[in-house]
């Protein structure tokens, strides 16, 4: 894949997916923006990607995607420092766990407002350069979550709803000839599944058929992908990255494979 003319911009990417998102869209070409909360992590994730902080196809800037002043700021800084904008990786994401019953409004709002309204807002502010853009992209990170998962209805929440806003977006931006998709992970091995109980993890990979995690490449292949040339006419879809753990299955998991 080749992004040599295109600016790509990810969120949340000074560490795991995020991070190798980054690195895919550099290898090929593109000036990435590094978007994260802290300067530090920002800082060395550019150092790590370009190998110094002022390499000019790289900047990093930081950002606080729930917040709707920090995101105007970080779009106007994107429009002077590089002018235009192709690439919008939505990846920025938290999770915070707990059964439904016990779940204060604080933790529901948190993971609302990071995941789904960050995502929106990075959508509405960066809207104006994409559109400028000749093959604008929006790329989202949902997860398989968004079908339901015990002691995660804030996080199902927001990632079904990033699914609805992609579905939307893609409806609306395509005659800018502007493509909107998904990508909806399924554990993946990064410092967001480390905090997983080793029970809870045992119990998610033994439902995995590909039998093991994925790796933060895996998902950032399938985004570069849909960023790419090559996707041109697929628009509006979710592309599952979970080894199979989304495919309903025919038989009882104890029937052995012929
Ligand atoms: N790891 C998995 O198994 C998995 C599965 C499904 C979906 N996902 C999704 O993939 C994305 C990346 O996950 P990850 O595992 O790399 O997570 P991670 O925790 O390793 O990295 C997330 C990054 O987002 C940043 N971030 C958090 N809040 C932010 C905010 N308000 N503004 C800007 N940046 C912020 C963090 O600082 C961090 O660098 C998330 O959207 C997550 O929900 C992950």
């Amino acid at each position: 894949m080749n992004f040599q003319d295109r600016t790509a911009l990810v969120t949340g990417s000074a560490q795991g997916i995020g991070l190798e998102i980054a690195r895919q869209f550099d290898t090929a070409g593109a000036r990435v923006v590094i978007v994260d909360l802290f300067q530090e992590g920002v800082d060395a994730a550019c150092k790590e990607i370009a190998g110094s902080v002022d390499d000019e196809r790289i900047a990093g800037f930081t950002c606080d995607v729930a917040d709707s002043d920090s995101v105007w700021a970080l779009f106007r800084s994107v429009k002077g420092h590089f002018g235009k904008l192709d690439i919008l990786v939505n990846n920025a994401g938290i999770t915070r766990d707990g059964l439904f019953a016990r779940m204060t409004f604080e933790s529901w709002k948190k993971v609302i407002d990071v995941n789904l309204t960050g995502t929106y807002l990075c959508c509405r502010q960066g809207l104006a350069l994409l559109r400028k853009s000749p093959a604008g992209r929006i790329v989202n990170l949902s997860s398989i979550s968004a079908n339901g998962n015990i002691g995660q209805a804030n996080y199902s929440a927001s990632k079904a709803g990033v699914i609805g806003l992609t579905k939307t977006l893609a409806l609306e931006l395509a005659h800018y000839n502007m493509t909107v998709n998904a990508v909806a992970p399924g554990f993946i091995d990064t410092k967001m599944t480390q905090a997983v109980s080793d029970e809870a993890r045992k119990h998610w990979l033994d439902k995995v058929p590909a039998k093991r995690a994925g790796t933060p490449l895996d998902v950032a292949r399938a985004v570069a992908f849909l960023a790419s040339d090559k996707a041109s006419y697929i628009t509006g879809e979710v592309v599952e990255v979970d080894g199979g753990l989304h495919v309903p299955k025919r038989f009882p998991a104890r029937v052995e494979q012929a």
